[in-house]
């Protein structure tokens, strides 16, 4: 008898080490599947969508980025309510793709929106003309150089809740106590420029650092710091003491070309 009621001991002894063993097993497998998200999952408020995409300006002829796209909400929107000619939205965690591929067939959105089941920090985003952000400061600092080596001069993005550090937003505002920024990406001007403004030459040492501009204008061998300079997507302006009268500077950055603006002929090549 105390050897049956030990032998069954021992047997119940092995199948609760098995089920552990398998359970831990099963649990590891899981855990192993699971995508490697920086941030969890939490939707923007409908209202709050609305307004970053009236911040974004998008319309008909925008493509839509949401990074990290969770239900698919802002994606669809910019599609269906404002028109967008395309939307994408890229998410690593497979269960929100389901999700916004369920949403998108409810709002008959169709073939103009796509979800990606990607990595932001790994997606091409060189096609975007705006770009939805609800991640964390940090991500989006450590997105910061992708974005601004890949997305086009003037393109817009809208962050709910977190800004890009260093990089100043254009605008903030808060939606019902939600707060939203809006960024324009700059055209890359740093360098030396030669302007032409009839028989007038100027020489332009340009340093830019996010929408912050600074640097010298070199007319007749003298060279004077530039006052009151920003650059905001590809518009660009400053203003340089002539003969002891600050003149204003507007112009359009294409390239490496500047294309003086208002009633001002004066053009720019870098060199
Ligand atoms: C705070 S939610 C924002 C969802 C949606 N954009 C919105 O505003 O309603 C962040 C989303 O980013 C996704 N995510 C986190 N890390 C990611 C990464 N490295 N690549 C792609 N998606 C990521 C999460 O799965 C989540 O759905």
């Amino acid at each position: 008898m105390q050897s049956s009621k030990s032998g069954f001991r021992a047997l119940a002894g092995i199948a609760a080490l098995t089920a552990l063993v398998f359970g831990a097993g099963l649990y590891s497998l899981n855990v192993s599947a699971q995508p490697k998200l920086d941030i969890h999952f939490v939707p923007t408020p409908h209202e709050v969508v609305k307004r970053m995409l009236e911040l974004a300006k998008v319309g008909p002829d925008d493509i839509h980025y949401d990074l990290g796209s969770g239900d698919g909400r802002i994606v669809i929107a910019a599609v269906k309510d404002f028109k967008a000619k395309k939307g994408v939205g890229i998410d690593l965690d497979p269960q929100r793709i389901k999700e916004a591929n369920e949403n998108k067939a409810k709002a008959g959105v169709g073939d103009n929106v796509t979800f990606r089941e990607q990595n932001i920090f790994e997606t091409d985003l060189s096609e975007a003309s705006t770009v939805s952000m609800y991640l964390l400061t940090s991500i989006n600092i450590r997105m910061r150089p992708k974005l601004l080596k890949e997305l086009k001069p003037g393109t817009r993005i809208v962050t709910h809740a977190f800004n890009m550090g260093e990089w100043k937003e254009e605008h903030s505002e808060s939606v019902e106590g939600y707060q939203v920024y809006l960024f324009i990406v700059p055209a890359n001007v740093n360098g030396k420029w030669e302007v032409s403004e009839g028989e007038r030459k100027i020489s332009l040492d340009l340093k830019s650092e996010f929408t912050e501009l600074s640097g010298t204008a070199t007319v007749n061998g003298k060279s004077s710091t530039l006052k009151d300079s920003k650059i905001t997507g590809t518009k660009i302006e400053f203003t340089i003491d002539l003969d002891g009268k600050p003149v204003k500077y507007e112009g359009n950055v294409d390239g490496g070309t500047i294309t003086g603006s208002g009633a001002s002929k004066w053009s720019a090549k870098k060199s």
